[in-house]
């Protein structure tokens, strides 16, 4: 595995590549890797000839100081997964390489950066990412990215990113990687402490009693959102921690009230012994039958 620190050296890295007509497949992460990463990095490599990880903690996505600070960072162990993992190049840039001095663009995205976590955290989040991921594309020029289904909204919002700025990518969802007892995996579940890590499955409680219910026959988003709020107190989570739950397209995230023809997204924020936990579940019924031209 070839571990580039600078755009030339990335650049230098993939001529071959790309002269060649080689597929490309770029995972973007922010390092601390587990098996959602991993996953992603597998699935590049069925699908792509070189896969390239980019390895960047980007601080302009981050609402403070003290969250950055406190973002795990392990560069030795991540090189070691992303090579045991068959990744052909690692691009690890400084932030100085990704922002010298003088830096002063951004790429912002409306509509869909506004709900959900855009509300919780402000829309300099998602300028953050948007910015930095069109960054990273341009840096790679990638044929397809990989993204996971676990940050949903940033899936939307990274194909509207590309679709409305002709960016010649396909976008790739993979599906979310889960501990065995239903915890999304992320890099913030090791600042869990043991309680709040029991309590912490409450999530995907709250998300399978969503799906249970539909598969019963429920429809409407308020009851089942009701009964998921439910299954988060019945865990000793307050009302006041739940940042957001709620029922949104999959694609533009606008507010559903009734599962019908469209893919709902149930997706929420959780703080969980002080920590911000997100999760996420896609309720997309097969098209109701087409009823006969003369039915009544
Ligand atoms: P990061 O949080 O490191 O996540 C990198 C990728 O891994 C994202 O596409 C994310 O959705 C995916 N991922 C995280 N947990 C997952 C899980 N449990 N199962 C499947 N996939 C999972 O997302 C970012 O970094 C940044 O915002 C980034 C896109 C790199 C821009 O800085």
């Amino acid at each position: 595995m070839i571990v580039a620190r600078t755009v030339l050296e990335l650049r230098e890295a993939l001529l071959a590549a790309r002269t060649g007509n080689k597929r490309i497949g770029l995972v973007a992460t922010m390092g601390a890797f587990h098996s959602g990463h991993l996953h992603l990095m597998a699935t590049a490599r069925e699908e792509c000839d070189v896969t390239v990880v980019s390895l960047f903690v980007n601080p302009t996505q981050f609402g403070n100081a003290a969250d950055l600070a406190a973002y795990p960072r392990d560069d030795a162990r991540d090189q070691e997964l992303a090579s045991t993992a068959g990744v052909d190049l690692l691009f690890a840039p400084s932030v100085q390489e990704m922002y010298p001095a003088g830096f002063n663009a951004v790429v912002e995205v409306g509509g869909v950066t506004e709900p959900l976590e855009g509300k919780a955290r402000g829309l300099a989040h998602f300028r953050g990412v948007t910015t930095v991921v069109t960054k990273l594309f341009n840096i790679v020029q990638p044929h397809v990215g990989y993204f996971g289904q676990k940050d949903a909204q940033q899936v939307a919002v990274i194909r509207q990113l590309a679709r409305d700025l002709n960016i010649p990518i396909e976008i790739m969802v993979c599906s979310t990687m889960r501990e065995s007892d239903g915890l999304a995996m992320s890099s913030r579940n090791t600042r869990l402490s043991a309680d709040a890590r029991a309590q912490a499955v409450a999530l995907f409680e709250a998300l399978h009693t969503v799906q249970s219910l539909v598969a019963l026959g429920e429809r409407l988003t308020a009851d089942l959102l009701a009964n998921a709020r439910a299954r988060l107190s019945a865990r000793g989570i307050a009302d006041a921690d739940v940042e957001y739950f709620s029922a949104v397209n999959n694609h533009t995230l606008k507010d559903i009230s009734e599962i019908a023809d469209e893919p709902v997204l149930f997706s929420m924020a959780v703080r969980v012994g002080g920590v911000r936990l997100i999760d996420n579940i896609v309720i997309d019924l097969p098209p109701s039958a087409p009823r006969p031209l003369n039915a009544p």
